[in-house]
């Protein structure tokens, strides 16, 4: 796909269903996920990339001249670029020898407790050359904007040791500024204890401090930092110093919690106010309150939780009826969850979380783009945002949910230009 992002003008007309998510300046809670701000018959003008006007077919038809490009949609859905506020795009290798051995009965833990896991990713990571690196990674982009997605969030974390963080740092500013999806950087130097420094842990928490986290603020390669808070991975205390110590750079914070068990991730993100805090498939009531009270939002991974084989999702139903502003996103990474879909991850949440395609669909644009501070520019169809959205082929949001295993996409906007 190609690498531009101009544009001249659109007028884009005949969409069976034109989901603007307009609506408040913020991340939607309770009911509102439910709002979607759908114009039948709608249309949208774009001019020089940024959307100009959203209405009836007939109120922007009035605006087409000889300069306009008009885009037919043929009846079909048209609904903002997916934003995948949780991805880990750039490692080497895959795992696909682990896939099989889970799927002939051996756990993820007893992967990675035998230097498998994240470590073996880590090594396939660090042995790649970075042009390599970064030719492999472009075809995830691609995946990404084949299913919808305009927009991810990108972590590092396969490289654990000053030299490979930053080369995975700067293959994602160089994806960013070469491709046409977009990229939001997040430092996750703190995904696991690399195995040169198993017996002796503090010293990479030292590392990460004192070393990382200064070199990557002053090549201001990250917006955010997450740590992997988790029973034998990084504790709360030493997630607490590093996020504190990130948070001093200028770094907005995200946090990997409650995951495999019940760590205390959700208590710390409340106490830390961090943007995020992801995962949560064992978070309780007492972590949701605290969610809830210091407007953390929560992001969601049911990815993780199929492809790991595992039935326990997170309390989707319990954090929106608590008003917390709920964010679904992919996960993408070669372990746990390899899916670039926004799609498939609409159809589990439906399917196991009992979320309606409509809060779905809430959670994979507006709500994924405030929580990556970007909900100014992206995540709905509204005046002055950016034009990146999608021609789905279909005519109902529903039938995104409903129809599963498949890419719905017909052709993808970044800025006002098609990807092709
Ligand atoms: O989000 N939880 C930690 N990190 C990833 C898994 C990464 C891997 O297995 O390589 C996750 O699920
Ligand atoms: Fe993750």
């Amino acid at each position: 796909m190609s690498s531009e992002k101009e544009s001249k003008n659109l007028a884009v007309v005949n969409c069976s269903q034109l989901v603007t998510l307009a609506g408040p300046a913020r991340p939607r809670t309770g009911a509102e996920l439910r709002e979607l701000g759908i114009i039948a018959n709608g249309g949208m003008f774009v001019r020089d990339g940024l959307i100009e006007r959203v209405g009836s077919r007939d109120e922007v038809e009035t605006l087409i001249d000889s300069e306009t490009e008009v885009v037919d949609a043929l009846g079909r859905l048209v609904l903002p670029g997916f934003v995948d506020a949780h991805t880990h795009p750039v490692f080497g290798g895959t795992r696909v020898d682990e896939f099989e051995e889970r799927s002939k009965g051996a756990t993820y833990e007893e992967i990675a407790a035998r230097g498998g896991g994240i470590q073996s990713t880590v090594n396939a990571t660090r042995a790649t050359y970075e042009e390599v690196l970064t030719y492999e990674c472009w075809r995830y982009a691609d995946w990404f904007l084949r299913s919808g997605t305009t927009t991810i969030e990108a972590k590092s974390g396969y490289g654990l040791s000053l030299e490979d963080e930053l080369k995975i740092l700067r293959i994602i500013k160089r994806l960013g500024s070469e491709t046409s999806l977009r990229y939001v950087p997040t430092f996750l130097g703190a995904h696991s204890i690399p195995a040169e420094f198993r017996s002796r842990r503090d010293d990479y928490v030292a590392l990460l401090i004192e070393e990382m986290l200064p070199a990557v603020a002053a090549e201001k390669l990250a917006e955010f930092c997450d740590v992997f808070c988790e029973q034998r991975v990084f504790t709360t205390d030493e997630a607490w110093k590093i996020l504190s110590a990130a948070r001093c750079h200028g770094m907005g914070l995200r946090i990997h919690a409650d995951q495999l068990s019940l760590s205390g991730g959700a208590q710390l993100a409340a106490e830390l106010g961090t943007v995020t805090a992801d995962h949560l498939e064992h978070t309780d009531a007492a972590g949701i309150a605290a969610l809830k009270e210091a407007g953390v939002q929560p992001v969601l991974l049911p990815g993780s939780v199929y492809a790991l084989g595992s039935s326990r999702y997170p309390a989707a139903r319990e954090m929106i009826d608590a008003g917390l502003a709920v964010v679904l996103a992919t996960d993408f990474n070669p372990g746990s969850s390899p899916t670039p879909s926004i799609p498939m991850i609409l159809s589990l949440a439906s399917t196991h979380m009992k979320m309606t395609p409509a809060e779905g669909i809430t959670a994979v644009t507006i709500n994924a783009a405030y929580s990556l501070n970007r909900g100014a520019q992206l995540g709905s169809l509204e005046r002055g945002k950016i034009a990146d959205f999608v021609i789905h082929d279909c005519s109902d949001y529903r039938d995104l949910a409903y129809f599963f295993g498949l890419e719905h996409p017909s052709s993808v906007y970044v800025h006002g230009k098609i990807i092709g």
